[in-house]
């Protein structure tokens, strides 16, 4: 396995390689669910590449850019033993020489929702830093994980409106024995948090059950699903089903498309983000 710091570098290493070429793009801080998408992109053949990069332009100012976990060494012990072939970790000075006043503004139909709401820009520094990354690596498929739901979704129209060549292939979430959807993030729970922590995906999971079972006033189960996790110590932003194809509300009336109920809350100082399609 290489490990590259530099574009032209990649390019070069890259050249000798066969197709596909498989990008899966990470901040890093590795976990078993960024190894299982590292996975997922070997059995498609050729080459898989996995990006190393903490990207400041989805993070707001008060957000955990600067304590972000990076953990190069470890991760990249991790990817070796996954089967990568190389990693691409560039610096901020490498990726962005110069202020990255170039940007790309996803549709606010899409991004303005949900996470878009409570972390204002995220989306623009996602697709910012992809749409980099698809143009350092030049891969024909990428994957991302499912339990990002709405960066996947804005990731993939990204790559439809500019009729980018690149197949973008979805990793299933993966979860620890409770339930827990597996995060960098969780490593921020206390105990007693971590122990909490799978209630969100209970919620969840609570929501499906009763719109499978026939409710069909969303604004009141989800308003009762987030007073409940409220009483349990959380602060929800949100707990929402929707349409998984443009993440809006589904009509309470007539057939129901298919739906994903998503949850965003913050238990014990770290914030949480889980979903589950039904
Ligand atoms: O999901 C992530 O880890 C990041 O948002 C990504 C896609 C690597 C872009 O920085």
């Amino acid at each position: 396995m290489q490990v590259i710091h530099h574009i032209p570098a990649l390019r070069q290493a890259l050249a000798a390689q066969p197709q596909p070429r498989v990008l899966v793009p990470t901040m890093g801080n590795l976990h078993e669910g960024h190894l299982s998408l590292v996975r997922q992109a070997r059995a498609l053949g050729g080459t898989t590449v996995a990006s190393i990069f903490v990207n400041r332009l989805q993070f707001l100012p008060h957000e955990d850019f600067d304590t972000y976990p990076r953990t190069l060494e470890a991760d990249c012990d991790k990817l070796r033993s996954a089967g990568c072939d190389i990693v691409f970790a560039p610096s901020e000075a490498e990726l962005y020489p110069e202020p990255q006043t170039y940007r790309v503004q996803p549709d606010p139909a899409l991004a303005d929702l949900l996470e878009g709401a409570f972390r204002p820009g995220f989306f623009t520094g996602v697709c910012t830093v992809v749409m980099k990354l698809f143009q350092c690596v030049q891969p024909s498929h990428a994957v991302f994980g499912q339990k990002d739901y709405q960066q996947l979704e804005v990731i993939r129209r990204m790559v439809r409106q500019f009729a980018m060549p690149i197949e973008i292939v979805a990793g299933a979430t993966c979860r620890a024995g409770d339930g827990l959807a597996l995060s960098s993030r969780n490593q921020y729970l206390d105990p007693a948090a971590r122990q909490a922590a799978v209630q969100l995906s209970q919620a969840l999971r609570s929501l499906a059950t009763q719109v499978q079972q026939g409710a069909r006033d969303f604004r009141s189960l989800e308003e009762s699903a987030m007073a409940q996790l409220g009483r349990e110590g959380w602060e929800p932003d949100y707990l929402t089903v929707r349409r998984r194809d443009t993440l809006l509300p589904p009509a309470a009336d007539g057939l129901l498309p298919p739906l994903v109920a998503l949850g965003a809350a913050r238990i014990g100082g770290a914030r949480l983000i889980d979903n589950l399609e039904f």
